[in-house]
């Protein structure tokens, strides 16, 4: 059918209420690229592609003509079909409002309420709550979580989004306090800017905001509401390349279409199908859309049932359950509450609009929430085809795919009957995800049980399992086994057997975590069984049983069986000091100023790489990464590749004029390769289409090469390692071991995380007509050294490459060495070819390529008193460095300098080492080997606690630096603030009293467990060489009195630039609206160093000073000869005088060196102090956890600017929280990573962060070496989120504890739910170990305790 010869109908939609006629669409577009490309609406960013992050979000209007209404609703713009928009209106964070024209009230307050950093997530956010605001003006907090639960922030750490949010939500009623109208947690009042005390908790001032309008917002347009109205009958038709897309117009037409083309597939809502195309190279020539047939997306409701029509997105149908569970009595919704409850938790908002019940229903995912309720639930599929009407059950054969039980061809499934449960009819689901929201889940299952009416004997029982094989799973046989049994604990025993006999998972499932999944499978079951306990005896759904007695009653403390984390909206109070109230007004200095590209992160006019418009002539480059591990390249056949449409060239390392990298680290790989994912080559082609296709084409063949070593255990064996071990030692160790009362040994391993930020790396490089002239775009922490690269790769001078940054959309460490890589290979296809190139890569090679953090393994011997007083110390530390060196000696010096942490241990003995393995190799990452290695040191803390019987901040306490001391390689300093931040912390977050509270609660919770922890933090600033500290600016004053600012800093997102405009309007005493920056350039601040290391505000900061007193020096004679003159007239007369208005400044560093020989130096130029109290509670059943509240005291010194030190530390917190409960990287037996999109790779979102969050900065101590006493605190957050790690193990022990299992068990971080669920050991664990685990208690049910406990206490009617 595909024939692009003939002509395809004419697609029309609006965008941002302007009319779009499109005659030749190609049905492999998105509205994504599309939007992006042919409208130059940039807003939208690609960040991922697969749906997974939010970034793309747009509204779509569509009218209903059958109900009379404008539906709008938020989409993930990446996966819609463009051919799919006939009839719709799009609105895009352009559309919404404009610095040029009007703000939407949407986009000030996420600006102004600091929600923005680097601003690539920004568009989105303010896309999903437009979305969500068009529907309801005045949401309610769970709207509001529900509406951002789709959309990744990497920066902010989400507190500030919700916080802009909720400012559209109605205001709480309060307490009413005494009759006041006011609450008592309203402690804000006294505290805002204006108010007496000199602490703050107002980052901004909400009164300021223009309110919401909704008689503003842009009309669904007419002509396509006529369209609505009165709709064509007739089939449209677009011819693609490669592929056809038909949309009928009406039923008929769809079924003769399908019967015409029986191979022909259906697209509803392309969530399942795109992400097939895009990522497993899926395709399919014919395409049939059903959007346009009414009678798809019909609901019908009978006295026995519901019938959703297969069109309906999930949305809706979540809005027809709410609908009809709010109808009915309880007992004929059972199995719509079980639906509607996993609707909230699966995917995010935008997916769910998007997603239909048809494409889910027959797309059969394993891990499919929806399926295996549907299964129990005797749902029913109503299929159509030109034949009529024919019904399958939903069953555990069509799940299996079994072909007598499926579809025929030519059918279409036309909707779902699912029926009411009845009296004596329990209906529930579970899932496990690694988070809270937006994460496919790990295992689900739904489960249904029928009594005979009146008694507890089972007359019916369904259960499926989701995500425990290649399809929902239906125990069919063990369900059989127990019909007429009576619903006790034997059953319970006997079912548990059963279902792990029926439910088998090989060792070598897909995704691993046999024994978590296993678990899982009993948990829930043991969960569903007591919620059935719960209603037979207390429940208002079943009617009083005949013989009440018969139930079993639960006895309280195993009632925390029951019951799910739920999300709410996070509260918080940030504290800072206010500035002097002798300060002039004009003077921003210390004040809470927004980011300075906060409104244009907003409103999408702040343009990244990638939205820079395309340039003429331009080629894309795509890249061909290694598929081997460890391999011989025997030849790289490009014959095929050049031959397809549009590729020009294939850039191999023969094609590199100077310098190909280093000898051990290749640009592009020659002779052999060391990972997966090393770039051997690039293909350039005129479409970023065709370059990438045209990748696949590239023939590698490989001779596979011995070792090949992927963990860190391995390379210890080979002795594989990339560096000579680093060591400090201090005092006598093994004399001190002998002289201890214990000795504890231990080990901890550390995953390594990826930087994720959300613009992925990309550089755009245009080759100018003369002198070998080049100008790069690139995001790059860094631009110094890609040029650098650069040069030595084309083998030109410095001079001739300029590298500019107008911003970064996120760096966290991942763009200070690799940009410079991807830099060289684009320039080197850009001098080739004679073309301006654009590489950017997409998230799944992003993630293949780059590497991230170092994954560790650390030992450690400690030797203590029993009064808790640490003698002795051992650490010996691994990272995986990967194939390479990369960063990894730094982060290895880093991590051994930073390890010791708040301690003051006289016998230390700190070790670290890089291995090389058959990794890409890891680079820095925001910490630098410090929140892996500081979580060794904490972790002895715990072991030795748990050793005495104390508790772990007594062992903290004891052991911490008291007084002015000097670190183990004998730099000086006072601990004064760190000993002020610990105390503070343990007082802001009343942690003995909720100490308390925690241990009372796990005495009465058998199967939930809270834990509470304070970690303290030293975190040394800088680098450890005082060359790295230099920095320069150049500061332009124009005749107007306008100011133009240029310094060697890069604007990642850490709001460098609004920092440095402070420090300008300070020294040159002029209101921030005179000064601009406009980008960071290698032509207009030469030989930088990285913006990194939490320095760069702080050295640039000194440089822009010194510029502008040079230049105020200058302008000094002119100000006292005319004081009253403004800035303007100063100015003006300088240039008259002929006083040079543009001056540079620099900074020369701080002094900073390490001896290695001697172990000693002053490596760092100061130290930032910090605590943080975390309380968790975790399922013990599951491994979820729920974060109950965070307590962070930082010493920012002065802080520069409160609003964005505050967003560094909280969004560094988050990262780090996910470092060290989310964040898992899978590799496959062959070293080829396997999480690489955000569905694989759990960030946290919205729903993670704790439910109260509070931050105060440190009232102020004065630091004279830094700018104006400020502090640099991009980094130190990270490490505090170890204090969520060791709550979560605090209470992974009380559950331990309490069933008589070893404290101190081997902690593996992150905490994920597997982890968490597996050490929280039981009957259930016990049951499902592998064959060989060792039982170490009765696995018989019934005769172990909770069952027995529960079960022997009946009714006492
Ligand atoms: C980011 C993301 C997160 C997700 N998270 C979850 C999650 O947490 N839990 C979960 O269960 N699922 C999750 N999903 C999967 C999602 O539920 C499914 O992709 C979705 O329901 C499929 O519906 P669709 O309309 O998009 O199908 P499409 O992609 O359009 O089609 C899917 C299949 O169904 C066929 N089809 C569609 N309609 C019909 C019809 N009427 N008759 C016959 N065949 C038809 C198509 O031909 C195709 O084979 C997630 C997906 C994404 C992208
Ligand atoms: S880019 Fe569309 S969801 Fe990530
Ligand atoms: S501000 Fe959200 S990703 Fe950077």
């Amino acid at each position: 059918m595909s024939c692009p010869s003939q002509s395809s109908d004419e697609l029309v939609f609006f965008v941002n209420g302007r009319k779009v006629t499109e005659k030749n669409v190609d049905p492999e577009v998105t509205l994504l690229v599309f939007l992006r490309k042919s409208l130059r609406l940039t807003g939208a960013k690609d960040a991922c592609g697969t749906g997974g992050c939010g970034a793309c979000t747009v509204m779509v209007s569509q009218h209903d003509p059958v109900c009379k209404k404008t539906r709008h609703f938020s989409v993930m713009a990446c996966l819609v079909p463009l051919c799919s928009l006939h009839g719709a209106a799009i609105t895009t964070v352009e559309g919404v409002g404009s610095i040029k024209t009007r703000l939407h009230p949407v986009q000030e307050r996420i600006a102004k309420s600091h929600g923005t950093q680097c601003g690539f997530c920004t568009p989105g956010m303010v896309m999903s709550l437009y979305a969500l605001l068009r529907n309801h003006p005045q949401p309610s907090e769970e709207q509001l979580m529900e509406a951002l639960g789709g959309n990744l922030c990497r920066c902010t750490g989400y507190r500030p989004i919700l916080e802009s949010g909720r400012t559209f939500c109605p205001e709480p009623s309060g307490c009413q306090q005494s009759g006041t109208g006011k609450c008592c947690l309203d402690q804000k009042e006294s505290n805002s800017p204006g108010g007496k005390s000199d602490i703050c908790t107002e980052l901004f001032v909400k009164d300021e905001f223009q309110p919401l309008d909704p008689t503003q917002e842009l009309i669904f347009p007419p002509e396509l509401l006529r369209m609505a109205e009165n709709p064509e009958k007739q089939t449209l038709t677009f011819y693609g390349e490669r592929i056809t897309w038909t949309s009928p117009g009406t039923l008929q037409d769809l079924l003769a279409l399908k019967a015409k083309y029986p191979e022909a597939l259906l697209i509803s809502g392309n969530t399942c199908l795109g992400p097939a195309m895009k990522s497993q190279g899926h395709f399919y020539p014919i395409l049939l859309s059903p959007a346009r047939i009414p009678d798809l997306r019909m609901v019908t409701k009978t006295s026995d049932g519901l019938t959703i029509g297969s069109g309906c997105s999930l949305t809706q149908v979540k809005d027809t359950l709410a609908e009809i569970i709010s109808e009915l009595p309880e007992e004929k919704t059972q199995t719509y509450r079980a639906l509607l409850k996993h609707l909230q938790s699966l995917a995010g908002q935008q997916i769910r609009n998007m997603a239909t019940l048809g494409g889910h229903v027959i797309s059969r995912h394993c891990y499919s929430d929806l399926n295996p309720i549907l299964s129990v639930g005797s749902a029913v599929l109503n299929l159509l085809s030109e034949e009529g009407l024919r019904q399958i059950p939903l069953d555990g054969q069509f799940l299996a795919g079994l072909v007598s039980a499926d579809l025929k061809p030519g059918e279409i499934l036309g909707s779902v009957y699912i029926p009411h449960s009845q009296k004596w009819e329990f209906v529930s689901a579970f899932r496990q995800a690694q988070c809270h929201q937006n994460a496919l889940p790990e295992v689900n299952a739904a489960m249904r049980v029928r009594f005979k009416e009146g008694t507890d004997t089972i007359q019916e029982l369904s259960i499926a399992y989701g995500g425990v094989g290649s399809s929902a799973t239906t125990a069919h046989s063990t369900c059989q086994r127990l019909l007429g049994r009576r619903w006790n604990a034997l059953t319970l025993d006997e079912a548990c057997r059963l279902l792990l006999d029926e439910v088998s998972l090989p060792g070598s499932a897909l995704g691993g975590k046999v024994d978590f999944r296993r678990t899982l499978i009993v948990s829930f079951f043991f969960k569903f069984y007591l919620e059935v306990l719960q209603e037979l005896t207390v429940g208002v759904t079943a009617p009083e049983p005949a013989d009440s007695q018969r139930y079993p009653e639960i006895a309280d403390q195993f009632r925390s069986a029951l019951g799910e984390f739920q999300v709410t909206l996070p509260q918080g109070i940030q504290t800072y000091q206010k500035v002097d109230s002798h300060q002039p007004l004009q003077d921003p200095v210390g004040r809470p100023i927004m980011h300075l590209s906060g409104l244009k992160h907003a409103t999408g006019e702040a343009i990244f790489c990638d939205d820079i418009p395309r340039v003429d002539n331009e080629l894309f480059m795509a890249l061909v990464t290694s598929t081997r591990a460890h391999a011989r390249i025997v030849s790289i056949d490009s014959s095929e590749a050049l031959d397809l449409p549009g590729v020009v060239d294939v850039i191999t390392a023969e094609d590199i004029p100077g310098t190909n990298g280093d000898e051990d680290n290749k640009l592009l790989a020659v002779d052999k390769v060391l990972c997966v994912g090393q770039v051997i080559c690039a293909v350039v082609a005129e479409t970023d289409v065709q370059a990438k296709r045209a990748t696949d084409k590239i023939k590698v063949t490989y001779e596979d090469l011995k070792p090949v070593i992927f963990t860190i255990e391995d390379a210890i064996k080979h002795n594989s390692f990339l560096c000579p071990e680093k060591t400090l030692e201090q005092g006598n160790v093994e004399e001190a071991f002998e002289n201890v009362d214990q000795i504890v040994e231990g080990e901890i391993h550390v995953g390594g995380q990826e930087h994720f930020y959300m613009e992925t790396q990309r550089v755009l490089v245009i080759p100018k007509t003369e002198d070998k002239e080049l100008d790069m775009y690139v995001s790059t922490q860094d631009p110094a050294h890609v040029q650098k690269t650069v040069s030595s790769t084309l083998n030109i001078p410095i001079s001739r490459i300029t590298c500019h940054v107008k911003r970064v959309g996120g760096g966290f460490g991942g763009k200070v060495a690799r940009p410079a890589v991807f830099g060289a290979i684009a320039a080197v296809g850009a001098v080739k070819t004679g073309h301006p190139i654009r590489l950017v890569l997409d998230r799944e090679d992003d993630m293949l390529i780059t590497g991230g953090r170092h994954p560790l393994f650390g030992k450690y011997k400690v030797g203590f008193m029993n009064s808790g007083r640490i003698k002795a110390l051992d650490i010996r530390c691994y990272l995986n460095g990967g194939c390479t060196l990369d960063d990894s000696e730094l982060v290895t010096e880093f991590l051994v300098l930073k390890l010791e942490n708040a301690y003051k241990i006289r016998n230390l003995r700190l070790r670290g080492r890089a291995c090389m393995t058959n990794l890409p190799s890891n680079t820095a990452f925001r910490g630098f080997g410090f929140p892996q290695g500081a979580l060794v040191t904490e972790s002895c803390i715990t072991a030795v606690a748990a050793k005495c019987g104390l508790p772990p901040e007594k062992i903290r306490e004891k052991n911490m630096y008291k007084t002015v001391d000097k670190t183990i390689y004998k730099q000086a300093f006072s601990p004064e603030p760190l000993i002020r931040c610990w105390k503070e912390c343990l007082d802001k977050s009343s942690f003995h009293i909720r100490r308390t509270q925690v241990e009372e609660f796990n005495k009465k919770n058998y199967w939930k467990k809270r834990g509470i922890a304070v970690v303290p933090m030293k975190f040394s600033v800088g680098f450890a060489a005082t060359s790295y500290h230099q920095a320069a600016a150049l500061v332009h004053i124009y005749t107007d009195g306008s100011v133009l600012v240029a310094h060697g800093g890069n604007e990642l997102g850490q709001g460098i630039h609004t920092k440095m405009l402070q420090v300008a309007s300070r020294e040159l005493r002029i209101p921030m609206s005179h000064l601009h920056v406009c980008e960071t350039s290698t032509a207009t601040v030469p030989n930088t160093v990285a913006t990194a290391a939490s320095i760069g505000a702080d050295v640039n900061g000194r440089a822009v000073q010194d510029a502008c007193q040079i230049l105020l020096r200058r302008l000094e004679p002119i100000i006292k000869k005319n004081p009253e003159g403004s800035w303007r007239d100063w100015i003006e007369a300088a240039f008259e005088q002929r006083i040079s208005l543009s001056a540079t400044g620099y900074f020369r560093g701080y002094k900073a060196f390490m001896d290695w020989e001697k172990g000693e130096g002053d490596p760092f130029p100061y130290y930032v102090y910090g605590a943080a109290c975390s309380e968790v509670e975790i399922d013990c059943l599951t491994g979820a956890h729920r974060k109950i509240r965070t307590d962070i005291v930082m010493d920012a010194c002065c802080s520069l600017n409160p609003a964005i030190d505050v967003g560094q530390i909280e969004g560094a917190f988050i990262q780090g929280m996910g470092l060290y409960t989310t964040e898992e990287l899978h590799y496959s037996p062959e070293g080829v990573l396997h999480s690489r999109s955000p569905n694989e790779y759990k960030i946290p979102t919205a729903a993670d962060i704790p439910e109260q969050f509070h931050v105060s900065l440190l009232p102020s101590s004065q630091t004279p070496l830094t700018i104006y006493s400020s502090k640099g605190l991009g980094e130190s957050g990270m490490f505090l989120a170890s204090s969520v790690f060791f709550a979560i193990a605090d209470a992974v022990a009380a559950a331990r504890r309490q069933r008589d299992l070893a404290e101190d068990f081997t902690a593996r971080s992150p905490a994920t739910p597997e982890r968490v669920r597996m050490a929280c050991a039981d009957q259930f664990t016990d049951m499902c170990e592998g064959p060989d685990a060792p039982k170490v208690r009765v696995p018989a049910l019934l005769i172990t305790w909770p069952l027995e406990d529960l079960v022997v206490s009946y009714s006492k009617a």
